[in-house]
C-alpha cells in the first residue's frame, strides 16, 4: 500500500529567469509531521513555501497534496508569509484580518461571513491570547501580536497543511513561546512545516529538521551531519556559533 502524503514534492526545479532558486527538490511530508527548514540568507526557504502555494510557478518537477494536483487543494493550506508589511494607516482591524481566513471556506457568490465565521475567530484570537485585541486597528499592534494575528488568520482556514515563513522573527520570548507551543499541539493533527534561523528554540519540538540551499538535504529525524552542514552552509563552525545546540550537531566520531 502507498503512503498518501500531505506534501509530495517530486523533482523540484524553480528558475527566477537564470538563477536557479531551487534545483531538484524531493520532500515528504506526512500529516501530523512538524518539520522545520533551515538554511542560509536566499537558500530557496521562502520559494519553496510558495511553491506549494502556487504563487511561484515550477520550472519543472510536481507537487501534490493529499494526492491531489495543487490547484484542488489550496484551500487545505494556512500560510504564515515572512516580513508582511502593512500599511499602518489601513483602516483595517484585527476581526477583519483573521475573518479573511474564512474566504475560502465559502463559495464566491455568498462572500458574506456567518456568526458561526465570527465564533470560530474568536475562539482562535482567544487560544492566542488576543482575544481582547479583536476590534483594535492592525497598526496599533506590537510586532509580537501582529504575528499571532497573521497566525490566527492562517488558522481561520482550518488547514490540513500549516505553512510558516520566519514565524518569530522580531518577535518577543513570550509570544515565540506561545506561538511554538500552539504549533506544536497543531502538529499532533496537521502538517506543520515552519521555516526557521530558530532552531534551537524548536529542536525539541519538530519531528525533522531539513536544510534548504537551492538543493534539500533531509534524511530523517532533527540531527544535523557533519556532511549536510557541509553542504549546505559549507562552514559548521560558522553554524555552531549561529547558536545551533550541541544536541542536533553531533559530530562524527573520531573527527
Ligand atoms: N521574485 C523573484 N524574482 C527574482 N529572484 C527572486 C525572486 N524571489 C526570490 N528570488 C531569488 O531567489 C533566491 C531564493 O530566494 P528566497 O526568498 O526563496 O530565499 P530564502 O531562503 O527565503 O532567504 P531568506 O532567509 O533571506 O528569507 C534568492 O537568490 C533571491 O534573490
Ligand atoms: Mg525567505
Amino acid at each position: 500500500m502507498t503512503m498518501t502524503y500531505a506534501i509530495e514534492i517530486r523533482s523540484l526545479s524553480v528558475y527566477y529567469n537564470n538563477l536557479c532558486a531551487l534545483d531538484s527538490v524531493n520532500l515528504n511530508v506526512k500529516e501530523q509531521e512538524f518539520l522545520g527548514i533551515i538554511g542560509p540568507s536566499g537558500g530557496g526557504k521562502s520559494t519553496l513555501l510558495k511553491s506549494v502555494l502556487n504563487l511561484v510557478k515550477p520550472s519543472s518537477g510536481s507537487i501534490k497534496i493529499f494526492g491531489q494536483p495543487l490547484r484542488l487543494s489550496l484551500n487545505q493550506i494556512g500560510y504564515v508569509p515572512q516580513n508582511i508589511r502593512f500599511d499602518r494607516h489601513f483602516p483595517i482591524n484585527v476581526k477583519d484580518v483573521v475573518l479573511m481566513g474564512r474566504i475560502s471556506r465559502h463559495k464566491p457568490l455568498f462572500l458574506r461571513y456567518k456568526q458561526a465565521d465570527l465564533t470560530i475567530v474568536s475562539q482562535i484570537l482567544k487560544d492566542l491570547e488576543i482575544g481582547h485585541l479583536i476590534d483594535r486597528q492592525i497598526g496599533q499592534l506590537s510586532g509580537g501580536q501582529l504575528q499571532r494575528v497573521l497566525l490566527a488568520r492562517a488558522l481561520a482556514v482550518e488547514p490540513r497543511i500549516l505553512l510558516l515563513d520566519e514565524p518569530t522573527s522580531n518577535v518577543d520570548s513570550y509570544s515565540k513561546t506561545l506561538i511554538y507551543s500552539i504549533l506544536k499541539e497543531l502538529s499532533r493533527r496537521i502538517a506543520v512545516i515552519v521555516v526557521t534561523h530558530d532552531i534551537w528554540a524548536i529542536s525539541s519540538l519538530i519531528d525533522q529538521v531539513a536544510c534548504l540551499n537551492v538543493k534539500l538535504h533531509y534524511h530523517g529525524g532533527t540531527e544535523l551531519n557533519d556532511e549536510i552542514i557541509q553542504n549546505v552552509f559549507g562552514c559548521p563552525v560558522d553554524l555552531i556559533a549561529h547558536g545551533v545546540p550541541h544536541r542536533i550537531y553531533r559530530a562524527h566520531e573520531g573527527v
